[in-house]
């Protein structure tokens, strides 16, 4: 089954979103295979964010991402990674579906609550970066059957 890394920014965690987010990827079927509550460290931060490299707000990106707690999911379940990526929105809030999670919670570009991998590759390699292989945690649920 496909996995896909979604991490809630510091901005989600201080205004109280992590339950809500949790809900609406519970809801959509996806299912929670490992999270962890962390601050980033600046290396965590440049590894996550290498693909940014001196765009003009890679700076302002790094210190935003390191500047509180984050939770770092993964999720899964039939085409994860997009689901993720529909349930949060496109990037920039202002111009996400407004019942998207960044459309719905969000005004900032920079101050966007969430992060999703946006690819099956992008996943991985991020999954790397804060989980090791035994954190990964396989298992049935009785509702499986009512999803797929
Ligand atoms: P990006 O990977 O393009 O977006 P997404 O998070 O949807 O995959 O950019 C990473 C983050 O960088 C984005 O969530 C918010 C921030 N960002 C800016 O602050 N300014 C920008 O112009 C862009 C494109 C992104
Ligand atoms: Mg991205």
């Amino acid at each position: 089954m496909e996995k896909t890394y979604v991490m809630i920014k510091p901005d989600g965690v201080q205004r109280n979103l992590t339950g809500e987010i949790i809900n609406r990827f519970e809801k959509k079927g996806l299912k929670l295979t490992a999270m962890k509550f962390l601050r980033l460290s600046p290396e965590q931060a440049e590894a996550h964010y290498q693909e940014h490299v001196g765009k003009k707000f890679y700076d302002g990106l790094i210190s935003f991402i390191t500047s509180g707690p984050v939770v770092a999911m993964v999720w899964e379940g039939e085409n994860a990674v997009s689901a993720a990526r529909k349930l949060m929105g496109s990037t920039n809030p202002a111009e996400a579906d407004p019942a998207s999670i960044r459309g719905m919670y969000g005004l900032d570009l920079g101050r966007n609550i969430i992060h999703g991998a946006d690819s099956v590759e992008s996943a991985r390699r991020e999954i790397a970066i804060y989980f090791q292989t035994g954190e990964l945690i396989s298992y049935e649920k009785n509702i499986d059957q009512w999803i797929y």
